[in-house]
C-alpha cells in the first residue's frame, strides 16, 4: 500500500463518537478454532454526537453470525456488515440494544491481537485496536462501557477461566465437559482494557489490605510447574500496591488483582483493568534462569502495569494522540517507584541511558515525532521511546519547575477531576495551572514539538567583581513536518564547583531555592554574585531537561567535577563526556591530546580505588564507557560504524591497562559468598565485578579469557554466568564455542534463557555472525511466530550489532529486510518494530546509506505490506 493511499488520521479531526454504549455483556464461547461471541450492547446517541449519524461499528477480519435489534433481528437491507465494519444506516435516536453474534478462529491468530492461543491457553490483547478482532464495537478509547462478561470452555483445556473486574458466579453446563464463569467490571473503561483469559495455569498468590482497610486477593498465574518462579512478581506487586498509596495515596478499587504471563506477547505487558496480561518474560524469574537485569526490569514493568489502574484506567485517554498521557506518565510513576526501591542516582543513570540510546536517536531520525504526535498512519507504530520515555521526561520537569508539593497536589487534583473520564493532554496540565496559578502554555510545547534541543553553554569569570556569567543557546533541529522550531522551556538544575572541589554558593535571583533556572529562550545569560574563585559549572544536574549539551568545560574542569561534584549524575555525566570525546577523536582521526587519555584513565584509577567499595552499582556505570551507537549518534554524520568499534576498543584497552591491579583487586573482593539475592546492594555488587572482568579481558584477552571461563563455570547464578560468556563472545576461539555449547545444552529447555544465548550471539561483532544467525533460525528452540525469540536472535542482531548490521556489503539489511519480509504476514507489529532498526540509517556514511536505502526501496516495493511495516518504511525513506 502506497503510503498517499492509506488513511492518516488527525488529532485536528477529534470529534465525539456519535454513540455510546453504556453497558457491554459478552458471552465467549471458547474453541479453539470456532470461538463464538455473542455482545449484547446497550447503545444511545451522544448528545454531543451528530444527530442523524449512522451506526458504524468497528470490525477487523470478522465475519457476522446473527444480528438483532431491541430483540429483533435485523433484516439484510437494514445492515451492511464487511469484516472491517458494521453499519447501520437508520439506528433509533433513543436507547437501544444490539445483539452482535462473530465467530472468530483464535488458533489462526498468529498478529497476537483480539483473541489469541499462546501455549495452548487462550489469552487477548486488545490495545489499541484488538477488541474489534473480537466483536464489532465503537472500539475507540472515549467510549466507556460497564462489562460483564461469561467465559465458556472445555474444563480439561481451560480449567481456569479469568474476566476483568470481580468474579460474580461460576458453574457447569449441564450435560457436557465445559463450564463457565461469569465477570463483572463496575468501573466503565474503554474496550482497549478489556480481557480474557482460558488455560490451564498454576498461580501464587496472597492477600493485600489496601489503606482503607479492604482484602484484595492478588493472584500471578503462570505454566503449571512455574510457580516457583512468580514470587517476586507477587512481591513487586504488592510493594507497588504501597507505594501507590504512600506516594500518591491511589488505593486499588477491586477485590482481585491477577496477572498472567503468556509466552506469545507482542510488547512488554498490558493494563487491562484488574487482569494484566504479561510477556512472560517480565514475570519469570529465579536465580538460575534470570540475571539481576530481569528483576530490576519484572520489578519495574510490574509496578508499571499496576500504576496503569490509575494513570490510564480510571482516568483514560481521549484518543490515542493522547497516548503519552498514561504512558508518559506511567513511565514516570514507575521510575520514582524503583528510584525509592533501589538506589535514586543509579536508577537515573539507568534511565537517561535508555533515553539517549534509544529516544535520542528516534528524535534525530525520519521517524521522530512529537510527544504528542499530530497525526498518525498506523497507531501501533507510536508505541515509540518518544511517548514513553520523552514523555516520563517532560512530567519530571514539571515536578522540577513547580517543586514536590505542587507536584502532588496537582496529582491529586487532576486523579480528582478526571476520575472515570477519557482525558487530555491540556486536562492534565490544567490541574497544574490551577494549584500553581501559573500559566503552562509555553512549557506544553514539549507535548507538540519534536526534536532534541541542543543546548550550547560558555562561561566567563570576572575575578574583579567576583561574578560569573553563563550565556546560554538554545536550538531545535528541524524533524519531518517541523522545519522551523520554537525556544523550549528547559529547567537547568546547577550549581558551581570550585577546582579544588568545595562547593561555591550560586547567588542570582533567577535560579529557584532548589537550584533550578528556567531557560526559556533562544539566548539567555544568568550571572552569579560572590563567586570568589574560578568555578567550574555543573549544569543539568540530574540530568533537568532531556536536551543535548555542548559545554566549554575544559577535560581539565569535567574531571574535577568526576572528582568532587555533589550530583551524582553529573559525576558520572563528566567522565562519560571525557570518554567521548576521546571516543570521537579516536574513531573520526582528529587530533585528542594524548596526555587526556592517560588523564582518564587515572581518574578512573582513582576513582575505583577511592570510590568504588562505597556505591559498587554507580562505580560499574562510571567505569562503563559510552556505547557504540552514543558515539555514533554524537558523530551523528558520516558514521563509519567500524571505525567507532576500533576506538571503544582501544580507549577500554587504555583505561583496563592503566586500572588493571585496581580492577583485578576489586573482582578478587567482591567474590560472591552466600546464597543469591537479587537486591539492589548485591546486585550492584555483581555488576561492578563483572564490570572489571570485562576491562581486564579488554587489557589482556588471554587472562580474559582464563577468568571468565572460571567464572562460567563456578557461576552460581544466571547473572554472573551470563556476564562471564558476554566477555567470552568477545573473544574467538575454542573456549567461546565450547561455552556456548555448554549453555545451550544445559538450558535446552528454558526459552527465556535460550533467547539469552540468540542475544549474546547475535552480538558477536565479528564477520562470521550472520551466518551464525541464520543457523540458530535453523534451531529448534527459534520459532519465527514467537516475538520473544525473533527480537532476542534478530532484533539483538538489528539493535546491538553497529558493524555487521551496517555491514559495508550490505548484508546485514538485506538479511534484516528478509526477515522483516518473512514475519509481515504472520505479525506486522514485530515486523515494524524490528524494521525500525533502519532510523538511524542516513547518518551513516555514503556507502552504507546506500545499501541501506536500497534494502528500505526493497521492503518498499513490496505490494502485500502490512499498515504497520509500510508505515515505518515509507517514513523511514521521506
Ligand atoms: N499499554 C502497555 C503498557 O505500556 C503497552 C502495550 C501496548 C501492550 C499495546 C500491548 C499492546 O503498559
Ligand atoms: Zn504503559
Amino acid at each position: 500500500m502506497r503510503p498517499e493511499e492509506s488513511h492518516i488520521v488527525r488529532l485536528k479531526d477529534y470529534r465525539p463518537s456519535d454513540f455510546l454504549i453504556d453497558r457491554v455483556e459478552l458471552d465467549v464461547r471458547l474453541d479453539p478454532r470456532a470461538t463464538r461471541v455473542t455482545a449484547t450492547l446497550s447503545l444511545r446517541p451522544n448528545p454531543k454526537g451528530r444527530p442523524d449519524a449512522p451506526l458504524v461499528l468497528d470490525g477487523d477480519e470478522l465475519v457476522l453470525k446473527g444480528l438483532s435489534l431491541d430483540g429483533r433481528a435485523l433484516p439484510a437491507g437494514e445492515f451492511e456488515a464487511g469484516p472491517q465494519a458494521l453499519t447501520i444506516s437508520q439506528p433509533p435516536r433513543q436507547p437501544f440494544t444490539l445483539t452482535v453474534e462473530t465467530e472468530i478462529d483464535p488458533t489462526a491468530n498468529t498478529k497476537l491481537m483480539g483473541l489469541y492461543r499462546s501455549g495452548g491457553n487462550y489469552c487477548t490483547q486488545c490495545e489499541a485496536d484488538g477488541f474489534r478482532r473480537i466483536t464489532y464495537f465503537l472500539d475507540r478509547p472515549d467510549v466507556l462501557s460497564v462489562y460483564t462478561t461469561r467465559i465458556e470452555a472445555d474444563r480439561d483445556e481451560a480449567p481456569v477461566l479469568l474476566g476483568n473486574g470481580n468474579p460474580v458466579e461460576r458453574g457447569a453446563v449441564a450435560g457436557t465437559n465445559r463450564h463457565y464463569a461469569v465477570w463483572h467490571d463496575p468501573y466503565p473503561k474503554p474496550s482497549y482494557l478489556f480481557a480474557l483469559v482460558g488455560g490451564r495455569l498454576g498461580h501464587v498468590g496472597k492477600t493485600f489490605v489496601t489503606m482503607s482497610g479492604r482484602p484484595v486477593r492478588l493472584k500471578v498465574y503462570v505454566e503449571p510447574g512455574k510457580e516457583d518462579r512468580a514470587g517476586y512478581a507477587l512481591d513487586a506487586l504488592e510493594r507497588s500496591m504501597r507505594w501507590d498509596e504512600k506516594v500518591f495515596g491511589r488505593e486499588y478499587d477491586l477485590d482481585e488483582f491477577n496477572i498472567v504471563a503468556v509466552s506469545d506477547f507482542n510488547m512488554g505487558a498490558m493494563e487491562n483493568k484488574g487482569l494484566n496480561i504479561f510477556n512472560d518474560k517480565y514475570v519469570l524469574a529465579s536465580p538460575e534462569t534470570a540475571t539481576d537485569a530481569d528483576y530490576a526490569n519484572i520489578e519495574a514493568i510490574i509496578a508499571h502495569e499496576y500504576f496503569h489502574n490509575w494513570s490510564g484506567n480510571r482516568v483514560t485517554c481521549r484518543d490515542w494522540f493522547q497516548l503519552c498521557l498514561k504512558e508518559g506518565l506511567t513511565v514516570f510513576r514507575d521510575q520514582e517507584f524503583s528510584s525509592d526501591e533501589r538506589s535514586r542516582p543509579v536508577h537515573r543513570i539507568a534511565e537517561v541511558k535508555t533515553l539517549r540510546a534509544r529516544q535520542f536517536p528516534e528524535d534525530a531520525s525520519p521517524l521522530a515525532h512529537p510527544v504528542r504526535p499530530q497525526q498518525y498512519r498506523e497507531i501501533n507504530n507510536f508505541y515509540t521511546a518518544t511517548v514513553y520515555e520523552k514523555g516520563a521526561e517532560i512530567v519530571r520537569m514539571l515536578k522540577t519547575l513547580i517543586g514536590d508539593e505542587d507536584f502532588r497536589r496537582g496529582m491529586d487534583l487532576y486523579f480528582e477531576r478526571c476520575d472515570g473520564t477519557a482525558a487530555t493532554v491540556e486536562d492534565f496540565l490544567d490541574a497544574f495551572a490551577t494549584v500553581t496559578g501559573r500559566d503552562l502554555g509555553h512549557f506544553a510545547r514539549w507535548y507538540a514539538q519534536a526534536g532534541t534541543p541542543r543546548v550550547t553553554v560558555g562561561g566567563t569569570y570576572d575575578a574583579a567583581a567576583q561574578t560569573y556569567r553563563l550565556d546560554f543557546a538554545q536550538s531545535t533541529p528541524p524533524t519531518p513536518g517541523q522545519p522551523q522550531k520554537e525556544p523550549m522551556a528547559i529547567p537547568v538544575r546547577l550549581g558551581l564547583v570550585a577546582r579544588d572541589g568545595t562547593a561555591l554558593p550560586a547567588r542570582s535571583e533567577r535560579v529557584s531555592p532548589q537550584g533550578v533556572f528556567l531557560f526559556d529562550k533562544a539566548q539567555d545569560s544568568l550571572v552569579f554574585t560572590g563567586v570568589t574563585s574560578p568555578p567550574v559549572p555543573s549544569l543539568f544536574r540530574d540530568f533537568s531537561a532531556p536536551v543535548r549539551t555542548s559545554l566549554d568545560l575544559t577535560d581539565e574542569d569535567l574531571l574535577v567535577l568526576l572528582r568532587h561534584d555533589t550530583d551524582a549524575f553529573n559525576r558520572w555525566q563528566a567522565g562519560q563526556t571525557v570518554a567521548m570525546r576521546l571516543l570521537v577523536a579516536l574513531a573520526t582521526g582528529a587530533a585528542a591530546p594524548d596526555g587526556n587519555f592517560d588523564a582518564l584513565a587515572q581518574a578512573l584509577r582513582d576513582f575505583v580505588i577511592r570510590d568504588a567499595e562505597r556505591d559498587p552499582a554507580f562505580a560499574a556505570l562510571v567505569l562503563t564507557l559510552p556505547g557504540e551507537s552514543d558515539v555514533a549518534q554524537e558523530i551523528g554524520a558520516d558514521v563509519d560504524p567500524d571505525a567507532i568499534h576500533r576506538a571503544r576498543r582501544e580507549l577500554r584497552r587504555i583505561v583496563a591497562t592503566v586500572c588493571r591491579d585496581a580492577l583485578a583487586d576489586i573482582y578478587d573482593r567482591f567474590a560472591e559468598t552466600g546464597p543469591y539475592s537479587p537486591d539492589a546492594a548485591s546486585a550492584g555488587r555483581r555488576a561492578l565485578r563483572n564490570v572489571c572482568l570485562d576491562l581486564l579481558a579488554a587489557a589482556d584477552a588471554g587472562l580474559g579469557e582464563r577468568m571468565a571461563s572460571a567464572q562460567f563455570e563456578a557461576a552460581s547464578n544466571m547473572t554472573d554466568r551470563l556476564a562471564a560468556l558476554g566477555v567470552l563472545t568477545t573473544l574467538p576461539g575454542a573456549a567461546r564455542e565450547d561455552a556456548l555449547a555448554a549453555f545451550g545444552e544445559r538450558y535446552a529447555g528454558e526459552p527465556l534463557v535460550l533467547d539469552k544465548w540468540f542475544t549474546l550471539q547475535a552480538s558477536i561483532q565479528e564477520d562470521g555472525t550472520l551466518q551464525r544467525i541464520r543457523s540458530l533460525m535453523e534451531h529448534p528452540a527459534f520459532s519465527i511466530g514467537n516475538p520473544n525469540r525473533v527480537r532476542s536472535l534478530v532484533g539483538s542482531f538489528a539493535m546491538l550489532n553497529p558493524t555487521q548490521f551496517n555491514r559495508p556489503d550490505g548484508q546485514g539489511y538485506d538479511f534484516v529486510a528478509d526477515v522483516v519480509l518473512r514475519v509481515d504476514p504472520l505479525n506486522p507489529q514485530v515486523a515494524a518494530r524490528l524494521l525500525t532498526a533502519f532510523a538511524t540509517w542516513r547518518i551513516m556514511e555514503e556507502g552504507r546509506r546506500n545499501r541501506a536505502c536500497e534494502a528500505l526501496r526493497r521492503i518498499a516495493e513490496n505490494a502485500s505490506l502490512s499498515r504497520d511495516v509500510a508505515d515505518i518504511v515509507h517514513r523511514s525513506l521521506e
